[in-house]
């Protein structure tokens, strides 16, 4: 068997002496072969990555800002609305890392109020020419002029000595937010390169998919390339979000000059020390840059600069004047990639799922336990092992029976609970020598012409989970109209609530079209061990498990060393490394081995991947569109569960993300590991994840690889109870998780739980602004406390949304947790979220919080009414009780919230319900809006910071009942369940309590 017709003709394809394996599952508890078949060999998977030397660390790299000429302009045209020139190369190409452009178009837009365009493209395209890729508008539409762009604050020069470069300056500070000046335009087929001076100490923030703290790094190159693997730190993983915010923190001194401040000049920035806490003496301006561009690309940070390198595509620009965070969050997403899906009111419960749920009976039992223990369940997920040997669309016949459908789905819908299963990106192709092998989702695919082929026109084959598997082609015609009808159809066997897509890179576990030639061969086994499969058993704890749990981490240890020993291998190493160093060749490009090697973490670019020169239906290249692979599989999704649920918002969480996937789905962190460090990177990378517009996030709550232990999994279950998505998540083969297993787990779980669903009201509230005006969620203090420099880094506490700040302890077996308390400065205060005392803490000083295993320190701002609901087992159930108000009074007796209501699912809702509050000398006023139907009283409310007790609680001026008051915490409760029996949003009302 040869690889003929492969993509690349590079990496091995099994052979008839590649070694048989057993593939085997475990049915109701007993583990049975069903088939033998083909391991692909670990080679296969390789590629030339041994070869490769990144271009970052190469020491032999030619850096192209020395050899190359830089463009000079010509034509210029300059009107309000912008500037229009070409640009031509300023002496002889240099080819650096690709074929040099010799003629561009600039074209400057002063797109909006808060906009600003610079594009810079070939100027001639032509269609026959593979060499120059455009993005479709109607794959990442591009933002659009509109009339405002009057007030522009930014301002666009340029100058062509000693070649061409242009800067953005804020007006109305002076501020140089961007310069190329001396750096000069690199622009080739494969290659791009612009350079920007930045002040010393920058704070930059985004440039993802990666396992980063918030704030960039000054010294760090930022790979974006869509890849699958298991969340390394400071690496490119699923996602592709070229898009930074940087905030810049001044600071007026006695002679009224304003100074840039410097992160690194900051005293004890964030936790663990001491700082200012920020005041009147600070402000700071943000702004935020977005390359639309859908290349392999890096992004090095350097002291004083950023270097944007890409492989191919254009320079397509937005600068979003903001200047506060919150302003261009929400400009990035109005106007350039669209605002994030309202989620259902169900999306928000506590989501259950892990690798190894083995059949039907073991996921009721554990929707069963969980109720057992009373701990909320909303919705069960289920991994691969529910499909036919791996195969999308299809349910194991042995242990997920069609015929144990109706009963599954009869109890689990009468209770109110949801089911979401995987969905994987690749098709299994089936063995044509076996009849009985024939897989119709396969088949309708391939008669509607929807998967991606070699350049021959052949099919690509590679490999995942299945087997040899093809891969949905989203150019093609009717290849999202194929899919949509899948899951239509499948629907109807499985009546699924939502979809979970994984895999989505896209990933494929051979380099190449490995599967051409071998088709006869599937189903085989992927060219590595699975999770418990002999060799590979999971030995791995959590940091301090040999501290808590000394003996099992003894026996796990020896356990693991004698697995090591007895898998490990001989290499030879090579003496001599010859690296792979490609060179431009005068009108074609090297899409498998571009000349430029960015620092991808898979090193080749078609390892694990589907190779790069795969090629679409409409004749584009992988090479030009990988990074979009896994968006355009959530745009497929969103309209497939458009058509099975009409009028009602999908539910998606999917692996692979680009710029704008937010308006269609939510997504999680992927494959972290059960240690503490990766729970404290779940934040960070929350965080960037508002930046990016897809608020609705989370990760495998208590690890996915290894297993977890008690007290991580304790304080996981609390951390993630404050992230928009909720779900625990398990390896195969690891020991189990669910929070029942240890009562300490349990007992925490359900305390957090008690608390997210209390908040349900606020959450969706916010979500509704999110949807509707592009606010963030999960928020970093830095954004809602923009004159505090010492915040810029914080990313170990957050708040969720304004009002809730969560200060969790990231670390094992400490009872406390050091936090700061923002705004303080400023005449801001803080009131704890369980006695409602107020906090005595001092601005900017860290403040050691008392918090036991079990206890999340959760605090309310001053100045915040946060509406509530009593918590019931399932979010149905919430939304059927007493509503609740915390009116958490400021400094000066203020506050004010708002809460949205709804039908919880509709898409255009046809009712809707919206109540402002207002709080000041002792009296609150709710203001409705809107008429949607909602009867629910209005059961306990609390004020926090009142000065005196014994006043009379009035609604509308009559006597509402009794009133618990403690002076010493100034804390007022009550409940107006009586008076307000015919619903809490019947009209507007005033409540007094002095
Ligand atoms: C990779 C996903 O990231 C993980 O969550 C999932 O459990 C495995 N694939 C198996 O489907």
């Amino acid at each position: 068997m040869t690889s003929s017709g492969s993509a690349d003709g590079l990496g091995p394809s099994p052979t008839a002496t590649t070694p048989v394996s057993e593939w085997s599952t475990v049915i109701d508890g007993t583990p049975t072969t069903f088939r033998s078949v083909f391991t692909i060999p670990a080679s296969a998977d390789e590629g030339l990555t041994n070869n490769l030397l990144p271009n970052i660390e190469d020491p032999q790299a030619v850096n192209a800002q020395d050899v190359c000429p830089g463009y000079k302009a010509y034509d210029v045209k300059e009107d309000d609305h912008g500037l229009t020139a070409t640009l031509r190369l300023a002496g002889q190409p240099c080819n650096v890392y690709g074929n040099d452009v010799e003629v561009l178009n600039l074209k400057v837009e002063l797109q909006a109020a808060n906009r600003l365009a610079i594009n810079i493209s070939p100027a001639n395209i032509d269609s026959s020419n593979s060499s120059w890729f455009v993005v479709p508008e109607d794959l990442i539409p591009r933002p659009q002029a509109d009339s405002t762009s009057g007030n522009i604050d930014l301002e666009f020069d340029w100058d062509d000595e000693p070649s061409f470069w242009f800067s953005v300056t804020r007006r109305s500070t002076g501020d140089v937010i961007f310069t190329t000046e001396n750096k000069k335009i690199i622009y080739e087929d494969q290659f791009i390169e612009f350079v920007s001076a930045l002040p010393e100490d920058y704070n930059l923030y985004g440039l993802g998919e990666r396992i980063h703290g918030l704030r960039l790094s000054n010294n760090f190159t930022a790979t974006i390339y869509a890849a699958d693997v298991g969340d390394p730190i400071d690496r490119n993983i699923y996602g592709s979000h070229p898009f930074y915010l940087d905030t810049r923190y001044f600071e007026t001194g006695n002679d009224g000059k304003r100074k840039l401040v410097k992160h690194d000049a900051m005293p004890g920035r964030g936790r663990g020390g001491h700082s200012n806490g920020g005041g009147s003496n600070y402000e700071s301006y943000s702004h935020g840059v977005y390359l639309r561009n859908l290349h392999g690309q890096e992004v090095l940070l350097q002291p004083e600069s950023i270097t944007w390198r890409t492989l191919g595509g254009s320079i397509d620009l937005f600068f979003f004047d903001g200047p506060s965070q919150p302003e261009v969050t929400r400009q990035y997403q109005q106007s350039a990639i669209g605002l994030p899906a309202m989620q259902s009111y169900w999306g928000f419960g506590y989501h259950q799922c892990r690798w190894g749920y083995r059949n039907w009976t073991e996921l009721r039992e554990i929707v069963d336990t969980f109720r057992a223990f009373d701990i909320p369940l909303e919705t069960i997920w289920v991994d691969i092992d529910y499909m036919d040997q791996y195969r999308d669309f299809t349910l194991d016949p042995h242990t997920f029976k069609p015929s144990g459908v109706q009963d599954f789905f009869d109890q689990l819908h009468s209770d109110n609970q949801h089911f979401v299963p995987i969905v994987d990106s690749a098709i299994y192709i089936p063995n044509p020598n076996n009849a009985s092998d024939a897989y119709d989702t396969y088949s309708r695919g391939n008669e509607s012409g929807v998967f991606i082929n070699n350049p021959d026109g052949s099919q690509y084959i590679g490999a995942v989970w299945p087997g040899y598997t093809v891969f949905p082609d989203w150019m093609a015609a009717e290849g999202v109209s194929w899919w949509v009808n899948e899951m239509v159809e499948w629907y109807k066997e499985v009546p699924y609530s939502g979809i979970w897509i994984d895999m989505s890179e896209v990933s494929s576990f051979c380099v190449g079209s490995c599967g051409t030639g071998n088709v006869t061969l599937n189903p085989v086994h992927p060219p590595f061990s699975l999770p418990g499969e002999v060799g590979n058993m999971i030995y791995d704890f959590p940091e301090g498990f040999n501290i808590t749990n000394a003996t099992e981490a003894a026996s796990a240890s020896a356990a693991s060393s004698s697995q090591a020993a007895a898998t490990s291998t001989s290499t030879t190493s090579a003496s001599t490394t010859s690296y792979l160093r490609t060179t431009p060749t005068p009108g074609e490009r090297n899409v498998n081995y571009p000349p430029y090697v960015i620092n991808n973490v898979q090193g080749d670019l078609a390892v694990h991947a589907v190779s790069p020169n795969a090629t679409h239906h409409n004749g584009v290249q992988e090479y030009d569109v990988h990074n979009v692979w896994g968006h355009q599989i959530l745009n497929a999704t969103y309209q497939g569960l458009l058509s099975v649920f009409q009028g009602k918002r999908p539910f998606i969480i999917g692996r692979s993300t680009f710029a704008g996937s937010g308006k269609w789905a939510g997504h999680w962190g992927g494959d972290n590991a059960s240690k503490w460090y990766y729970m404290y990177f779940s934040i960070p990378q929350a965080l960037s994840f508002s930046l990016f517009g897809i608020p609705m996030f989370g990760v495998d709550t208590c690890g996915f690889n290894g297993n977890t232990d008690m007290e991580l999994c304790a304080r996981w279950m609390q951390l993630s109870a404050f992230f928009p998505f909720y779900r625990n998540h398990n390896t195969l083969s690891a020991l189990s998780q669910e929070p029942y297993r240890w009562a300490s787990v349990a007992s925490a779980a359900k305390t957090a739980i008690q608390i997210r669903y209390s908040l349900l009201p606020y959450m969706y509230t916010l979500f509704y602004k999110a949807h509707t005006y592009g606010d963030t969620v999960m928020r970093a203090l830095a954004w809602e406390f923009p004159n505090d420099p010492s915040l810029a880094g914080v990313d170990t506490q957050f708040l969720l949304g304004p009002n809730l700040l969560i200060t969790p302890v990231l670390e094992p077996q400490v009872d406390s947790v050091n936090g700061v308390f923002p705004g303080i400065v400023d005449g801001e205060c803080w009131y704890d979220w369980y006695s409602g005392a107020k906090v005595t803490a001092q601005a900017g000083v860290n403040t050691s919080i008392s918090a036991p295993l079990g206890h999340i320190p959760v605090f309310v701002r001053g100045g915040a009414v946060i509406p509530l609901q009593e918590p019931g087992y399932t979010t149905a159930e919430s939304r059927k009780n007493p509503w609740g108000l915390i009116v958490a009074l400021s400094e000066d007796g203020d506050a004010s919230g708002d809460l949205y209501i709804d039908d919880g699912e509709s898409i255009e809702p046809a009712e809707t319900k919206f109540i402002s509050f207002k709080a000041g000398d002792g009296q609150l006023k709710a203001e409705v809006q809107g008429s949607y139907g909602d009867s629910n009283a209005l059961g306990n409310v609390t004020i926090l910071g009142v000065d005196e007790c014994g006043g009379e609680i009035k609604l509308n001026g009559v006597s509402a009942g009794d009133v618990q008051c403690d002076k010493d915490s100034g804390v007022l409760r009550f409940s107006l369940k009586d008076v307000t029996s015919g619903g809490a949003w019947q009209g507007t009302w005033t409540l007094t309590w002095e």
